[in-house]
């Protein structure tokens, strides 16, 4: 039995009066990947935000690693072992893919430099970009500036990735070389929670899908129940739609 990575309980998360997540319940284990769909506003970029505490939940808990998270966790530690990659990059643009993969590892791991530049040039050839290890972000295509996003973020020696629709912001024939990445980490047991509209890569890169809809969790399970023996109406009618759009 793998062990237990993230438990979220009843998470709860209202902007004003604005109820977004009603009561979320999740268990993660350890090397599984999860894939997130549901309609857009149904809570699923909230919730992977309530997780590394980017919003404060306003009810409920996020158990990460047997620990509660509260107002007294220290959420820049647990940022590093949540790491979360954007549909937007973030890169800093004044600095080359090797200097923003570096730059977390230096001054919060506080390696040494050049234990940072060894480490970050395994990770940008694991993300396929050895070459443009000095490349700056206006000088890489967004599929490139995304790996470099990715490689930044596994710098931090993740044990938890969060990652939030990173596909979307892409030209499409840009998608696949990013999911190549997410693809590998999956099979070499990252543990992950991915909000994703790309129905064909859930199913074959989840082990499990949630479904999300009003900001709850109306299914979970297997790539092969979700999509094929969808329970609910709600999630067949989601299917139809989503897959009206792709056709
Ligand atoms: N900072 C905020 N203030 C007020 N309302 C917010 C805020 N952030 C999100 N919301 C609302 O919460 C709801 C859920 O938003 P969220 O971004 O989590 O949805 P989503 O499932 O990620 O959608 P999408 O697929 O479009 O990315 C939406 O109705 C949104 O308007
Ligand atoms: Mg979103």
């Amino acid at each position: 039995m793998s062990k237990t990575v993230l438990q979220l309980e009843g998470l709860e998360m209202a902007f004003g009066q604005i109820q977004v997540l009603r009561g979320v319940d999740l268990t993660v284990k350890e090397g599984e990947s999860i894939a997130i769909i549901g309609p857009s506003g149904s809570g699923k970029s909230t919730l992977l935000r309530c997780l590394n505490r980017l919003e404060t939940p306003t009810g409920g808990a996020v158990i990460f690693e047997g620990n509660r998270i509260d107002a007294r966790s220290d959420f820049n530690r647990l940022r590093t072992h949540m790491g979360m990659v954007f549909q937007q990059f973030n890169l800093f643009p004044h600095m080359t893919a090797l200097g923003n993969v570096i730059e977390a590892p230096i001054h919060v791991r506080k390696v040494s430099r050049e234990v940072a530049e060894a480490e970050a040039r395994l990770l940008l050839e694991k993300v396929g970009l050895r070459e443009k290890a000095d490349a700056y972000p206006r000088q890489l295509s967004g599929g490139q500036k995304q790996r470099v996003a990715i490689a930044r973020c596994l710098a931090m020696q993740p044990r938890l990735l969060l990652l939030d629709e990173i596909t979307s912001a892409l030209d499409p024939e840009l998608v696949g070389e990013v999911l190549d990445v997410v693809r590998d980490l999956a099979r070499q047991g990252m543990t992950m929670l991915l909000v994703t509209h790309e129905m064909r890569f859930a199913r074959e890169v989840a082990d499990r899908i949630v479904f999300m809809d009003g900001g709850v969790v109306v299914e979970v399970g297997p790539p092969e129940e979700i999509f094929v023996r969808p329970k609910s109406e709600r999630l067949r009618k989601f299917l139809k739609a989503v897959l009206e759009q792709t056709n």
